[in-house]
């Protein structure tokens, strides 16, 4: 099992060293690879993405991913930034769809900014389509606007855009991710405004026909954003567009108590996965040793689950991370009174402990 680790920028190093250990905790045979990706690689190679970089990561059964990006990048040309890194992997692996389980575990049920009874129980999965949409879309660029409110000033344009397979493709691992679960989608668009979205709601009511056990619901992005807060037990899967699920998954990470709770798994047709944290290399508490790896460490279960096939240990990983939480540890972000406040290596060690 050879596991390509990129920790990248940031806490990205600090939440990734963790979820190692916890990994070399399992009686479990792995070949784990270092490599630069993200600003680190940029300072070291001139590139976020060295060809060495993304070659280990085509070349392994699975990535294990920190995050990636630091204010101090973002003056550089654009295909320089770290956030290239991340976008590249996506692409040139071909990892279309991505999984963020928010699930709230009942010790966090106070760490939320919303009422316990709302988030108590709560199970949901955002699937996030991750290679199309505005964020891959050409052309895009600045030019001297020809026409519009100002012609003749500078603007900036970005091209939405789906091609029906990519729809039908993440539709099916919607439906099929509901079949497994309450066999129920809501497809997440802005079909009342955007054609691209009037296109990816009745290409997904077609690929429906072929799940008539699994109830499909389509909502509005604004309404969806709402709804999530207002009755997120409500959702069981959510299906949507790169650009609606990074933003709906953000606001989702709070029903289970912070950001650093949410894990994600990006996988491509052929089995492959990305492991990463949804969290981004928060520069801001970056280097303090205060970083919740929890997310990090339960996007590593994901990896033994759905590339590694090992749902054993992915079990228990996710039950030595339920243990520590009963065990009243708390990273600051998901601290409350009454609960013990850790860094982030504390915790990594708790989890690491409590899987014996
Ligand atoms: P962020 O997710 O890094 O941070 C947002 C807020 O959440 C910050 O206050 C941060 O301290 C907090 N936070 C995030 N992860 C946490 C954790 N594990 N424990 C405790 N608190 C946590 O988002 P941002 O600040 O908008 O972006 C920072 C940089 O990260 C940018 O360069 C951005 O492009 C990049 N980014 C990268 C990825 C990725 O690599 N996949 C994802 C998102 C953002
Ligand atoms: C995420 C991040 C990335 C995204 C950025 C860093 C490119 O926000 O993984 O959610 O927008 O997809
Ligand atoms: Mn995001």
């Amino acid at each position: 099992m050879k596991i390509a680790v990129l920790p990248g920028d940031g806490i990205g190093t600090e939440i990734v060293a963790e979820a190692v250990n916890v990994l070399n905790a399992l009686d479990l045979k792995f070949e784990m690879e270092h490599a630069l990706v993200g600003g680190a690689a940029f300072d070291a190679h001139g590139h976020p993405l060295p060809e060495s970089t993304l070659k280990l990561a085509m070349a392994s059964d699975a990535v294990l991913f920190g995050a990636v990006g630091d204010w101090k990048y973002d003056k550089l040309d654009r295909p320089l930034r770290p956030e290239q890194a991340i976008l590249g992997l996506r692409k040139h692996m071909g990892l279309f769809a991505n999984f963020r389980p928010a699930i709230c575990y009942e010790q966090l049920v106070g760490a939320s900014s919303l009422k316990p009874e709302l988030i108590s129980g709560l199970d949901i999965l955002i699937i996030r389509e991750l290679t199309g949409d505005i964020y891959f879309g050409q052309p895009r660029g600045r030019r001297t606007a020809v026409d519009g409110h100002f012609p003749g000033t500078e603007e900036a344009f970005d091209t939405m855009r789906y091609s029906k397979p990519e729809i039908e493709r993440i539709a099916h691992v919607a439906f099929q991710a509901a079949r497994k679960r309450n066999k129920k989608v809501t497809s997440v668009d802005k079909a009342n405004v955007l054609e691209t979205f009037q296109f990816w709601k009745d290409v997904v009511t077609e690929v429906h026909t072929q799940y008539p056990d699994v109830e499909l619901q389509h909502m509005y992005v604004d309404n969806a954003a709402m709804q999530l807060v207002k009755a997120p037990k409500a959702f069981d899967v959510v299906v949507t567009g790169n650009m609606f699920g990074d933003i709906l998954s953000d606001e989702a990470s709070m029903l289970t108590g912070s950001i650093g709770m949410l894990p994600s798994a990006s996988l491509n047709a052929k089995g492959q996965g990305l492991y990463e944290p949804s969290h981004g290399s928060a520069p801001d508490i970056a280097g303090k040793g205060v970083a919740n790896p929890l997310a990090t460490i339960l996007s590593a279960a994901m990896m033994l689950r759905f590339s590694l096939n090992q749902p054993d240990a992915a079990d228990r990983i996710e039950a030595a991370v339920q243990k520590v939480l009963a065990q009243g540890l708390r990273t600051p972000d998901i601290y409350s009174e009454g609960t013990t406040k850790v860094g982030t290596a504390e915790m990594g060690a708790a989890v690491v402990k409590a899987l014996a």
